[in-house]
């Protein structure tokens, strides 16, 4: 097991985000975490990258309990991701965008704007860049710091079909790698067509877990969407 989250809870105000969920995600493979609008995937989300405390609940990555360690912690151990609203500085070059993350050569820079296939875009303002290219470059980011355990935030949301291709081949990349990959997506033909593990949430709790047919196959699920 690559992560271990057990009885995770946040509440905000009155509001149970996330109520007790426990989850498991496999090493070396590519796991979707789904569920309706307001299911607590984003919350569960930063308890895990550490962004945000939890109320209760503990955290084991690869074995080793890291529940009181700070982002900056997780971040050295290789738990790398990236947010559901693209935090790019607009004004800034892609160069700039990407030694914010880390200090560093550009050949290694290139390096990693190859695999997100925006080679040649070193130069370029990143407000130039299409909201698909811009999403890339954010992956980008995550790609340049220790990333044995990525977690992106809809990393398709609102790009194009064209990107949303380029995206998947990217994860099935990185699986290739070795990487391990937990991500947040509404789009089911993408994550049925893509993913070893899904992980259901609804409103708060874990309503299932499974393989895409296991998942497709039960009824809950699709009562939880259609609830909505
Ligand atoms: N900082 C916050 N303050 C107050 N309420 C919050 C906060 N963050 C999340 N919530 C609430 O917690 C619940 C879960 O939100 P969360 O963002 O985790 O959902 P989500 O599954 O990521 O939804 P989406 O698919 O729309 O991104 C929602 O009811 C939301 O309004
Ligand atoms: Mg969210």
């Amino acid at each position: 097991m690559m992560l271990q989250a057990k009885n995770m809870s946040k509440s905000f105000g009155g509001v149970h985000a996330v109520s007790n969920c426990s989850i498991k995600i496999p090493e070396g493979k590519i796991t979707a975490l789904i569920g309706p609008n307001g299911a607590g995937k984003t919350t569960l989300f930063n308890m895990i990258s550490g962004t945000l405390p939890s109320d209760s609940g503990s955290v084991r990555f690869k074995g080793e309990d890291i529940t009181n360690m700070k982002v900056h912690e997780r971040a050295r151990k290789g738990i790398s991701r990236t947010f559901q609203m693209t935090k790019t500085f607009k004004n800034m070059t892609v160069r700039d965008n990407l030694r914010l993350a880390r200090e560093t050569t550009d050949d290694k820079l290139k390096i990693a704007l190859s695999q997100v296939r925006l080679q040649g875009f070193l130069d370029h303002i990143a407000g130039e860049l299409s909201y698909g290219q811009g999403r890339l470059l954010e992956l980008a980011r995550s790609l340049l710091l220790p990333h044995t355990f990525l977690m992106l935030d809809e990393p398709t949301a609102g790009v194009n079909p064209q990107i949303r291709q380029e995206m998947k081949q990217i994860l099935k990349d990185l699986r290739k790698e070795g990487k391990t990959v937990l991500f947040i997506e509404h789009d089911m033909d993408f994550v049925m067509s893509i993913s070893d593990h899904i992980i259901v949430l609804n409103e708060g709790k874990l309503l299932m877990e499974g393989t895409p047919k296991q998942v497709r196959n039960n009824p809950k699920v699709l009562e939880a969407y259609l609830g909505k």
